[in-house]
């Protein structure tokens, strides 16, 4: 069996994303190389031949060797001018941030679409945002001289729409379109006050079908849905990497980016609309339906995407006391932002709170209608940012908490995302580790679960105390060194000849996160008076909600110790409230009136709030072993 401790210090250090890994190369290695040998599939058809660019990477930073011929021939003088490189021919030649495309990997990272689906039971034509009339309009002659746009608006105000606007996008076409179909139209109008007032956002022929996105920009990952605006159905979903990552790898890092580079702040919102356009162009590509069907959208994002998607300053949000440009719902046509949807169409996005409680959490409320429910209900969405929700008698709190990356696998010794390899389970049994990895696959690294799980287990067979101190140092691998830890995959049985271990730094770095948590919790709590055995539904959401082991949560002391039937993880609730969001008026009146009577906590200026984060550093002295 190979000592980790005892193999040769690597020179140069490689980032790669979207993964979040960290890798070590030796000079001269190529970057196809050094991924390969880390365990991360990129896909290689010709074998490293340089011929059938299948590996392509993109530089971030860091010097690599000079382009090649293949190179020139596989790329555009613009891709090769923004980093684009062939892995299997760029040498290593310095420390190295690489992002890789999707296209490039056999195995991409896990990405959570579904949330528990609604129907939301509205007829077209009530309630709905968007509602069409197909109209059979007289022709005009020498004695009917109205213009095309009133002949419409007649028609529609027969139908009781009294106030009508039509986009200066759709008179373009509209008199060819009018006489090409008989004067036989489907008029697709958006309300946004009653039944009386609507604007025109699309003329198509009648029987078009109708389309509707929504899209939850999360900081690391996005989710896009089309739906079908005459059934409600889904009708096609897509997750990708959020492209900001290459730029930062939480909000902070990202204000900081738009802060220190002139334009930089147009450099990320360009790069998100063109990946969100991508993800259109991928769905409605296998739909086999054309971008002017797509009539609507809605966009949810932490405050810090809906600004950067909006294309507004994030500099104050980074500076105390973090407040938004905006806290207001807002409705922007989606050709000023360059969205490829209906060109007449619009972006609904929902009211913020604040600087760090964003449109996706009020959307998740919505979702999950604790606003509206009887009992205590806390809603808890987890991510490098964790924002809280709690609903008691009537009272709607909420708070915000730096939860930091390491649930992402990011400041863990091993960690990674969650993509095929990672660790997501790990249960100690008698003495033996049982993991279980992502896909199935040879274990390449942790991700945020399986570090959950991992240091649960350790506590749990006291191999670590409450301080998060190795106890039983018989166990342990690397003692005295860096790399001293508990060894969960032996170099000889992992995918890429490494032992994989815990170290006390990762233990540190978890306490860290789930004290950030409790303390949301225990202050949100505290603020109603209430304690938590009252909660009578603990509703966890996102992503990583929705793998998270919750005995292994409870046994750290990031979730209060409730009965297991109170937990309920509902997967990604901010993109299905998105997705109601896009069908009804009624839902966008009632969340624009519930987030005004959210009252958020800003948990820095609690008294207790240090003394509460320092004992939640702790682990439980109380375990169900
Ligand atoms: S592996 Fe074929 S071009 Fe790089």
């Amino acid at each position: 069996m190979k000592n980790p401790i005892n193999q040769k210090e690597p020179n140069f250090q490689i980032d790669i994303e979207p993964i979040g890994k960290r890798v070590y190369a030796e000079p001269g290695e190529t970057l196809l190389d050094a991924a390969q040998n880390a365990g991360i599939d990129i896909i290689s058809l010709c074998g490293g031949a340089g011929i059938c660019n299948s590996c392509k990477v993109r530089i971030i930073d860091g010097r690599v060797s000079e382009v090649t011929r293949n190179e020139r021939t596989a790329f555009t003088p613009e891709e090769i001018a923004s980093g684009f490189r062939l892995a299997c021919k760029a040498t290593i030649l310095s420390n190295v941030k690489i992002d890789i495309p999707p296209e490039s990997l056999s195995t991409p990272q896990r990405l959570q679409l579904e949330g528990q689906e609604f129907k939301a039971g509205l007829e077209f034509g009530k309630e709905c945002v968007i509602r069409y009339y197909d109209l059979e309009l007289n022709e005009p002659s020498l004695t009917s001289l109205e213009s095309d746009l009133s002949r419409i608006k007649s028609a529609l105000e027969k139908k009781g729409l009294m106030e009508v606007h039509c986009r200066f996008e759709i008179l373009k076409n509209l008199s060819d379109l009018l006489r090409t179909q008989r004067w036989k139209v489907r008029t697709v109008i958006r309300y946004l006050l009653d039944d009386q007032h609507g604007e025109v956002v699309a003329v198509l022929p009648v029987g078009t079908p109708l389309y509707g996105l929504a899209v939850d920009v999360g900081t690391t990952k996005l989710a896009a849905y089309l739906v079908d605006l005459d059934t409600h159905d889904i009708v096609e979903k897509i997750g990708e990497m959020n492209p900001q990552i290459a730029f930062g790898e939480d909000v902070i890092s990202r204000i900081a980016y738009c802060n220190e580079h002139s334009g930089g702040r147009d450099v990320l919102q360009k790069k998100l609309v063109s990946t969100i356009n991508l993800m259109i162009e991928k769905m409605i590509k296998k739909r086999g339906i054309k971008l002017e069907r797509i009539v609507e959208c809605v966009v949810v994002g932490n405050t810090v995407m809906h600004h950067l998607f909006a294309g507004i300053p994030v500099k104050q949000l980074g500076l105390i006391p973090f407040v938004p440009a905006i806290a207001d719902e807002m409705n922007i046509r989606a050709c000023d932002i360059c969205i490829n949807i209906a060109k007449a169409s619009y972006v609904y996005m929902p009211p913020n709170i604040a600087g760090y409680v964003g449109a996706d959490h009020v959307s998740m409320v919505m979702s999950t209608r604790i606003h509206e429910k009887e009992g205590i209900h806390l809603a808890i969405d987890i991510g490098t940012n964790t924002e809280i929700s709690l609903a008691a008698y009537g009272k709607l709190i909420c708070c915000s908490c730096a939860s930091g990356p390491a649930f992402e696998g990011a400041h863990i010794h091993h960690g990674m995302r969650a993509a095929a390899g990672a660790i997501e389970r790990v249960k100690i049994l008698n003495g033996e580790i049982r993991i279980a990895t992502i896909g199935e696959k040879p274990a390449i690294g942790i991700c945020g679960s399986g570090i959950i799980d991992a240091v649960a287990e350790l506590y749990k067979e006291k191999i670590i105390d409450y301080r998060g101190v190795f106890v039983k140092k018989e166990f342990l691998i690397g003692i005295g060194t860096k790399h001293e830890g508990y060894e969960l995959v032996s170099a000889d049985f992992s995918g890429n000849g490494k032992s994989l271990i815990v170290t006390r730094n990762d233990i540190n770095e978890i306490q860290l996160a789930k004290a950030a948590i409790r303390t949301g919790i225990d202050l949100l709590l505290q603020e109603t008076g209430i304690t938590y055995d009252k909660i009578d539904k603990f509703i966890i959401a996102g992503a990583f909600g929705s793998y998270i082991n919750i005995r292994s949560a409870i046994i750290i002391g990031m979730f209060p110790p409730l009965p297991i039937d109170r937990f309920h993880q509902v997967g990604n609730a901010a993109g299905m409230g998105a997705v109601e969001l896009l069908l009804s008026l009624k839902m966008r009146k009632l969340t624009t009136s519930f987030s005004r009577r959210m009252t958020y906590i800003e948990l820095t200026t609690c008294p207790e709030f240090q003394q509460k984060f320092i004992s939640a550093m702790y682990f439980p002295k109380v375990v169900d072993r």
